[in-house]
């Protein structure tokens, strides 16, 4: 599925419109926002997938890591969090439930977070994710609706966890990438949504699934407005310039780059590696933040590894302009 297939099969649900609900599915957000009083609200996600990597433990870490990043995305903090888990309890000892569980549960640790809970079932296929619960003050949400032109995209983030994940698969990856990978991965999205909030950062998402592109489309389209995104600074990790070059791509990217052609401008005039990149699926990948100018030199000073990608512009004819 594309970014627009699933928002597709939600359209004919109605909207229920709530005075307190400050962001519902309608602007396609990382997490839902409830107002409680005027100075707090609730950071609602959940997110969950099969495993990426095959030590337990890290897959553990991994998915609190990515559940958690939706709650930072909306500048929220986390606080509470529920276990989901599928388990294949004829198939896997029982240990590997054990040690994914411990991995979660140290990374919403690490967060500030705590596990109250959660819920097993019996399934085929091991599935493993987290429902976090966060708090936000209503002024300083961080949502996909509030892009300006004048802002300067910064991506918090280096690109390729699907193309490296793939290449791991087929067991083409030199030597070092999948550490490289695991580590980002596993890296909480904290600290580069606190300093968002604090240099006046209003528009910000997670890099998941339907990779850079498609998440600056759900920013573009909520904001009106074009994201402008310079291909040739885009960050990456390490190998993954060789490993597109091999020609590895995501099967998940194919869908992406469907859906997002029509809607960017130069995508023909990118390379068919460029291209794999702007819409490799990624897993926990950083945040997208639409930065105020000003602020931009102090914001990458403070968060290492971010990277200014392009800016904000006027709505144009595309929602998206790669060049
Ligand atoms: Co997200
Ligand atoms: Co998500």
């Amino acid at each position: 599925m594309g970014p627009g297939d699933l928002k597709q099969a939600l359209a004919p649900l109605p909207l229920h419109a709530h005075p307190d609900l400050l962001v519902g599915r309608e602007s396609f957000d990382d997490a839902g926002v409830f107002r409680l009083s005027p100075d707090l609200a609730l950071v609602q996600t959940v997110d969950f997938f099969a495993p990426i990597v095959d030590d337990p433990y890290t897959f553990g870490q991994i998915a609190a890591a990515n559940a958690l990043s939706d709650v930072y995305a909306m500048g929220g903090e986390p606080l509470t969090a529920l276990s989901i888990v599928g388990f294949p309890s004829g198939k896997l000892p029982l240990e590997v439930l054990t040690e994914i569980v411990r991995g979660g549960q140290d990374k919403v640790h690490e967060a500030g977070a705590v596990l109250v809970g959660g819920h097993t079932i019996i399934d085929d296929e091991l599935k493993f994710g987290l429902s976090i619960t966060g708090r936000v003050h209503p002024d300083r949400m961080l949502t996909n609706a509030m892009a300006r032109p004048g802002d300067i995209l910064i991506l918090t983030k280096p690109l390729g966890t699907g193309i490296v994940a793939t290449a791991v698969k087929k067991g083409v990856a030199p030597a070092g990438a999948e550490e490289a990978m695991i580590e980002s991965m596993r890296q909480l999205n904290g600290h580069a949504a606190r300093v968002a909030t604090e240099s006046g950062v209003r528009a910000a998402t997670d890099v998941t699934g339907f990779g850079l592109l498609g998440h600056a489309s759900h920013i573009a389209r909520a904001s009106g407005v074009t994201l402008r995104i310079r291909r040739s600074v885009l960050p990456t990790l390490p190998h993954v310039l060789a490993l597109l070059a091999a020609g590895i791509t995501t099967g998940g990217a194919d869908r992406n780059a469907d859906y997002l052609a029509p809607l960017t401008h130069g995508w023909t005039s990118a390379s068919d590696a460029e291209r794999s990149l702007l819409v490799d699926p990624q897993t926990s990948g950083g945040l997208l933040l639409a930065c105020p100018p000003g602020e931009v030199e102090r914001y990458l000073s403070r968060v290492p590894g971010a990277v200014a990608i392009g800016e904000v512009v006027e709505s144009g004819e595309h929602l998206l302009i790669v060049e």
